[in-house]
């Protein structure tokens, strides 16, 4: 099993109590003005409350420090597949990554989903109620899916490239699958999930050069990014960005990046915002859907983004779900509140029109 075991240094460790201390006082100080919201802020009070604790966690504590205190990817898994009521099923790909069945392996079609967190946060229950919630949706509408959730290696314990190998070691384990039809696979991902599925996109379409290549007979059926991170600067511009109805601060940009990076030069797969628009063009799959959220900091890049994305691939459809964070539809879950997104709305009918 690829357990990462995160090492800290006494000071490290030590650290964590005062860090605690401080959440605490953020996380109460909330929740006393939380009770007079702006549309700028939460639509619940739980959910500003919740927010308030995972900017401040983000903030304070280091990737290595937030791996030390949460359970592993694998492990989340574990507890909450069944919970969903599905049977754990995981496989293990090159690399050292592994991939986990939520549904039928058998399905029609398939979601690679590929989670987020800076590449430096585990999944969490949020992403386990999403994937099934997907699955069921797509049930009742008459169409069969599964998703498959890929494990990777958080940073800083491995860097840029691995974990882009071992998102391309998980298409290629389901492109290789038995009669799998490329168009009867999607690719997902949000935050640096959808950095991931930019990567592998890229790579698919221009050869990776540490990366074995990955040919793929036709297109693939369709590409989902929540909120892509594909902008590794460490420096947000100098105007003043309002974080209070988001869940991440400016603040998480250098360090995750610097974490994920190494000593790696950002290139065309970590950075896709600064691709030149002919790169997009022979990307193999059929349609593209961005979403973002109203009240996130990271919009106006998301938007952008998706722009350079149309104009040089041309199918893409651009999506915000008004007053919501970075990846409401499993951060929400996550803090218990799993009212219907407007984001995972938007996903769910975009896949229903699309599977087979
Ligand atoms: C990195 O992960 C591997 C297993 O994936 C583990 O054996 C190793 O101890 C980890 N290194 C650090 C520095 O945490
Ligand atoms: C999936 O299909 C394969 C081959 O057709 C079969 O051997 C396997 O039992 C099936 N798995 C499930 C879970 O139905
Ligand atoms: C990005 O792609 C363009 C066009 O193929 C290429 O000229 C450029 O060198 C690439 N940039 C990097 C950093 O690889």
């Amino acid at each position: 099993m690829s357990l990462t075991q995160v090492k800290l240094t006494l000071r490290e460790k030590l650290d964590i109590l005062p860090a605690v201390a401080s959440i605490i006082v953020a996380a109460v100080y909330a929740l006393l003005t939380g009770l007079w919201r702006t549309e700028r802020q939460a639509k619940s009070l739980l959910l500003h409350f919740g927010y308030a604790i995972m900017r401040k966690s983000t903030q304070r504590l280091s990737p290595s420090q937030m791996q030390f205190i949460l359970p592993g990817s694998t492990t989340i898994y574990n507890r909450f597949v069944k919970k969903v009521g599905y049977k754990p099923e995981s496989v293990e790909l090159s690399h050292g990554a592994t991939g986990h069945w939520i549904g039928d392996p058998n399905a029609t079609n398939v979601v690679i989903w590929y989670h987020g967190g800076g590449f430096g946060l585990p999944s969490n229950r949020g992403y386990i109620n999403f994937y099934a919630q997907l699955v069921r949706h797509l049930e009742a509408a008459g169409k069969s899916v599964a998703v498959f959730s890929l494990t990777y290696t958080l940073a800083p314990n491995a860097t840029y490239p691995t974990q882009l190998k071992q998102a391309v070691s998980c298409a290629r384990y389901i492109l290789a699958q038995p009669n799998r039809d490329p168009a009867t696979v999607f690719l997902g991902g949000d935050s640096a999930g959808g950095n991931l599925v930019c990567g592998v996109l890229s790579h698919a379409a221009h050869p990776h050069p540490q990366i074995e290549p990955l040919p793929i007979d036709g297109k693939l059926g369709g590409a989902v990014m929540i909120a892509p991170w594909t902008l590794l600067d460490t420096e947000f511009p100098d105007q003043e960005i309002y974080s209070g109805g988001d869940l991440i601060t400016p603040q998480v940009a250098a360090p995750w990046a610097t974490a994920f990076l190494g000593r790696a030069p950002r290139d065309n797969y970590t950075d896709l915002f600064h691709a030149p628009t002919e790169w997009f063009e022979t990307f193999p799959v059929q349609t593209v859907l961005i979403t973002g959220g109203g009240n996130e900091i990271m919009l106006p890049i998301i938007l952008e983004f998706s722009k350079k994305f149309k104009d040089g691939f041309g199918n893409v459809e651009m999506f915000v779900g008004h007053r919501e964070c970075h990846v409401a539809p499993v951060y929400n879950s996550m803090l218990h509140d799993n009212t219907e997104t407007e984001q995972g709305k938007k996903i769910k009918s975009w896949l229903v029109e699309l599977a087979h």
